[in-house]
């Protein structure tokens, strides 16, 4: 698949086949392509917690709070994405040019791992909505978590969506 072909494929997965493993070389690639993700002086600030078993089942409970996220429990991995400190200078920078260059980061490492999981025959879904406190405990971090991916074989009836976006005028500027 060309890059173009993985973003058109990607979707947010919410209907996983959960009799279906991921094998662990799939996980290896996707954890691979993530580390290559570019970051704010490098710094990479984030750890990935990769949770298979019980923990995953237990992170997936933690995403699930007011009848979110319910098809999570179906997901047989689940990564964690929790920041890391800056880097002195990525910190520097941050405060001077007051943008907060590690939220990006975060986003910019989701979409790699996810990119590379579509290219893998993987389904993905990101989440922003989970109780912090319970994944901090599961995945025995100190950091905050601020996002958890679901990793798993799509279900055969998950048909790939057409996607809603704004249109391109309505995205994107040019100025001369
Ligand atoms: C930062 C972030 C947080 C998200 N949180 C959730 C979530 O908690 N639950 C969910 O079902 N989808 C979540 N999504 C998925 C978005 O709803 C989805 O990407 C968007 O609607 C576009 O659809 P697509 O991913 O299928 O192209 C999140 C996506 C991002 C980037």
């Amino acid at each position: 698949m060309n890059f173009t072909e993985i973003a058109t494929n990607r979707q947010s997965c919410r209907k996983y086949d959960a009799s279906k493993v991921v094998e662990a070389e799939k996980v290896q690639a996707i954890l691979q392509a993530a580390r290559l993700a570019p970051s704010a002086c490098n710094g990479q600030p984030y750890r990935l917690t990769v949770c298979t078993g019980e923990s995953a089942k237990a992170v997936a409970k933690a995403t699930m709070g007011m009848g979110m996220n319910r098809f999570a429990k179906d997901a047989p991995v689940l990564i964690v994405l929790s920041e890391e400190p800056y880097v002195k200078t990525a910190a520097a920078g941050s405060k001077l040019k007051k943008n907060d260059y590690r939220s990006m980061d975060i986003g910019i490492v989701a979409a790699y791992l996810t990119a590379e999981a579509t290219a893998q025959g993987l389904g993905t879904c990101i989440l922003g909505w989970f109780d912090d406190a319970a994944v901090r405990k599961i995945c025995d971090l100190d950091a905050p978590v601020r996002l958890v991916i679901t990793l798993g074989y799509a279900a055969a009836d998950d048909p790939l969506r057409e996607k809603k976006r704004k249109r391109l005028e309505d995205l994107v500027q040019y100025r001369e």
